[in-house]
């Protein structure tokens, strides 16, 4: 009895000594402090090792370290970063199966928010392919699960770096989807405001669009913060020959908060970060809040502040100038009562549709739910031994040959059209699109051989829909050609999915070539193939 009331005793202390912090609010252009109403400046610190940054394409095989599931690692880095007077770290991938409570506490005791990407290499929006679906839903979701209840979690960013040129714009409707998507998760969940933003590179060619695009058409679908990874300031560079003049001119009329998400070059090395006087200088502190330095961890790509050998962390003299910088700034703000926020107004939209491919309709919002729903109404199914790897040539075949057939689960980022069922996961879709095609066929009179797809498809019951499935169901439309309303009801769409892990089929490339004549020829082939079918059955 005696032993078990000093371990309670215990545990209460510990949780008492885990301080809160005050959680940073969102007015206007600005952060503040909630309950001080004190102007926030972020000094911020990029925490992850061996990570890539960017939606590029990956092989399925990306490893990622969770940063904040190694209570050894945060006991040794913190006082670090404290000395480099750091308030703010970011990460790029957190495990929402690992435990954070150590690591957040000690954050927290330190005063240090974070900043977290939504994503992980493997499952993240991928330029090349871009999408919004159910796996990456399941993921944002359940890293906002895992870090809102921590009163240190500061925002999120729904993407970094995704659209990097003029090639890939339509990606941007994608990220902009899951913006929306993810503000609306934190209301419904009741959540305390917590914003969620972009981190977009420095492209000339599309800079002005980028930041237009996401804070534009609704207040409900743009993001709550602007992230600029930008790495112009080189050595001993000036707040005019760095073009940090132009970023202030840019953003002195944006609605939302606007902060460096990655800085420090590294041309001319070590590091001196004379940029750090400017950035929290008065020039720039009335339109940009601080700044993240890109890293922490020296690596391959040269952009540390300490080396890590084994265990053991050493500052390197990017570590020292760094830190001198910092103790010299001073950034005045002003108090969220005095602060009259004006620019109320959102951007236009980007209205040259050469340089911008990224419709302002957004892509629908992953439901689960309506995908289940789908599945099981359907008479011809995908069969469960195709591999994720191999579905994406399937589409080019089944779309080839009709390709009325592939509406309801293709996207169109540029026109804006979006089929219904097109956040459905690869095998959902492919499901739908056999299924599609053999109701034509047999209603031509041609079932028999149409659910086949050279043994890939087969038959199954049909389930008729009933109440929510025949709603949703309803607002699809039998083609997926309608528009649903309805949000889904939680975690990845349906009941609390948080904590599963999202499918490895994500990683695969699954475009469906519905409106691109690339896929004719295979298409052709086996047109060819089912007719010689179809042909035998007429004899
Ligand atoms: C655009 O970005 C992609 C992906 O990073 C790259 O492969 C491509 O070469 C770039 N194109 C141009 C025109 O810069
Ligand atoms: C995005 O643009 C690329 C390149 O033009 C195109 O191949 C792809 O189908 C587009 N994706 C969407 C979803 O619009």
């Amino acid at each position: 009895m005696k032993f078990s009331s000093v371990l309670a005793g215990a545990a209460l202390a510990g949780s008492a000594i885990a301080a809160e912090l005050d959680p940073i609010v969102i007015k206007g252009q600005k952060f503040f402090h909630e309950k001080s109403g004190e102007e926030f400046f972020m000094r911020g610190v990029a925490y992850q090792q061996e990570i890539q940054s960017g939606g590029g394409t990956t092989n399925g095989k990306n490893q990622y370290r969770d940063p904040l599931a190694n209570p050894e690692a945060c006991k040794r880095d913190v006082p670090l970063l404290k000395e480099l007077k750091t308030n703010t770290i970011r990460v790029y991938a957190i495990n929402p199966k690992e435990d954070h409570k150590e690591c957040m506490d000690l954050l927290t005791e330190a005063g240090i928010y974070v900043v977290a990407d939504l994503s992980e290499p493997d499952t993240s929006i991928n330029r090349d392919d871009p999408k919004w679906d159910d796996d990456l839903y399941m993921r944002y979701t359940s890293v906002i699960d895992t870090l809102a209840p921590f009163t240190n979690t500061l925002g999120f960013f729904a993407g970094n770096e995704v659209s990097n040129n003029k090639t890939n714009t339509n990606a941007s409707a994608f990220v902009k989807a899951a913006v929306r998507d993810m503000k609306a998760y934190i209301k419904q969940k009741n959540y305390r405001p917590i914003g969620v933003g972009y981190a977009t590179n420095d492209d000339a060619e599309i800079r002005e669009d980028m930041q237009d695009y996401f804070n534009c058409n609704s207040k409900e679908e743009s993001v709550d913060f602007w992230g600029y990874n930008i790495y112009s300031w080189c050595g001993d560079s000036s707040y005019k020959e760095s073009g940090y003049d132009v970023v202030v001119r840019e953003f002195s009329k944006y609605s939302v908060p606007v902060f460096f998400a990655e800085y420090g070059c590294n041309n001319i090395r070590p590091r001196k970060f004379t940029e750090v006087g400017a950035l929290y200088g008065p020039q720039m502190t009335p339109v940009v809040s601080g700044g993240i330095v890109y890293m922490y961890f020296e690596e391959a790509n040269k952009y540390g502040l300490v080396d890590l050998k084994g265990e053991e962390v050493s500052p390197n003299p990017d570590f020292k100038n760094l830190k001198e910088q910092m103790e010299k700034v001073k950034p005045k703000g002003i108090k969220f009562d005095e602060y009259k926020s004006e620019n109320k107004e959102l951007q236009p939209c980007p209205s040259n549709p050469k340089a911008w491919k990224a419709s302002k309709t957004l892509p629908p919002t992953p439901n689960k739910e309506l995908c289940g729903c789908m599945v099981k109404s359907l008479s011809c199914r995908a069969k469960k031994s195709i591999a994720d790897k191999e579905l994406g040539e399937k589409f080019g075949t089944v779309c080839g040959l009709d390709k009325d057939v592939c509406q309801g689960i293709s996207a169109d980022a540029e026109k804006g059209v979006y089929g219904a069922y097109s956040m459905c996961n690869p095998r959902e879709k492919l499901s739908f699109a056999y299924d599609a095609y053999y109701q034509k066929q047999a209603e031509a009179g041609n079932g028999e051989m149409a659910c086949d797809f050279d043994g890939d498809a087969e038959r199954q019951e049909s389930e008729e829909a009933t109440g929510t499935c025949s709603d949703l169901m309803k607002q699809a439309g039998p083609k997926g050609t309608g528009q649903v309303t309805s949000v889904p009801s939680g975690s990845g769409g349906a009941g609390s999915g948080s904590g599963n892990s999202p499918s490895s089929g994500a990683a695969y490339p699954t475009t469906i070539p519905a409106f691109n004549f690339g896929a004719v020829k295979l298409g052709a082939y086996l047109v060819c193939g089912v007719m010689a079918g179809a042909g035998i059955i007429l004899l």
